[in-house]
């Protein structure tokens, strides 16, 4: 049985989810690392509408400082403006991969103003946010689900990799449709795609995004489990298996490691913390990921 307390934005601890849900599935994600070692730990930089010529390029030279990753256990994205997103890639270390926050819904032609993805691709992107909440709720925006879903299609046409975003709002959680939100918003995603393999899920509560309040790890945790069995029951087990499934919502060097450890968070998605040098900490986890998997 789902609870869906927020405990940390209330300064509630939900117990019941801590006993009854984190213990069984530690062991969970230890058996399936050693059975199939999929789902390599990824951490995504979403700069959001920030950060110009003279930012970006001390911030580049700040995350090229870092040190070497182990790039058979992580892999780093970040999400310039479309504006940035060729002096980003080549001023960005190369193990660090670039991809776009938004795109048009398919091909270009007379769209005054958007972006055809092909086009992301062929200034270096490699990856595409979609659904991110902002373009979901954003009331210049109100992205439908069946958008996000015919934008994540044509992402995936052109050969671009997919981060989408799902994720509820405050009231949906206090009215418990926490995993009824974000099942329909997947449910969108199901339909318009075949091939999984190149898919990103972000688990992303509306109401941790910029807030500071981040999800407690026994929240974090029962979403993205319930997620999984979404995903093992709706399209296939291996599917399930593979997907990875990031945490998104005031994420930050200080609340990333307990929260990297967690069986089903596969990597997070970063907004506020991924415009400064410390984003590097956050990609550090995957080494408390790999940790906790033994
Ligand atoms: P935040 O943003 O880390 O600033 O909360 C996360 C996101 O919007 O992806």
């Amino acid at each position: 049985m789902l609870t869906h307390g927020l405990s940390r934005a209330c300064g509630k601890a939900n117990e019941s989810a801590r006993t009854a849900v984190v213990p069984a599935r530690t062991a969970r994600r230890a058996t399936l690392h050693m059975s199939t070692g999929e789902r390599k730990f990824l951490v995504g930089g979403n700069w959001k509408c920030n950060l110009a010529t003279a930012s970006i390029g001390a911030l580049c030279e700040a995350l090229n400082d870092g040190a070497a990753l182990d790039d058979k256990a992580v892999e780093v994205v970040v999400a310039p403006p479309h504006a940035y997103l060729s002096m980003t890639r080549s001023r960005l270390r190369t193990d660090f991969q670039v991809g776009a926050q938004n795109a048009w819904i398919g091909k270009g032609g007379a769209f005054t103003g958007e972006t055809d993805a092909a086009m992301l691709r062929d200034i270096g992107a490699e990856w595409l946010i979609v659904g991110h909440s902002e373009r979901r709720h954003l009331p210049e925006l109100r992205e439908s689900d069946a958008t996000s879903a015919a934008k994540a299609r044509y992402a995936l046409d052109v050969g671009l990799s997919v981060i989408f975003c799902v994720g509820e709002l405050l009231e949906e959680r206090e009215a418990n449709q926490t995993l009824a939100v974000c099942e329909r918003q997947l449910t969108a995603l199901a339909n318009a795609i075949e091939d999984w393999s190149k898919i990103v899920i972000a688990y992303e509560p509306v109401w941790a995004i910029g807030t500071g309040k981040v999800a407690t790890p026994e929240q974090a945790e029962e979403v993205h489990f319930a997620l999984r069995k979404w995903l093992s029951e709706k399209v296939g087990q291996s599917v399930a298996d593979k997907t990875r499934i990031l945490y998104g919502g005031s994420v930050s060097p200080k609340n990333c490691v307990e929260l990297a450890k967690l069986p089903d968070i596969d990597g997070f998605l970063v907004g506020g913390a991924s415009l400064k040098p410390d984003f590097l900490e956050v990609v550090d986890s995957y080494k408390s990921a790999i940790a906790s998997a033994v």
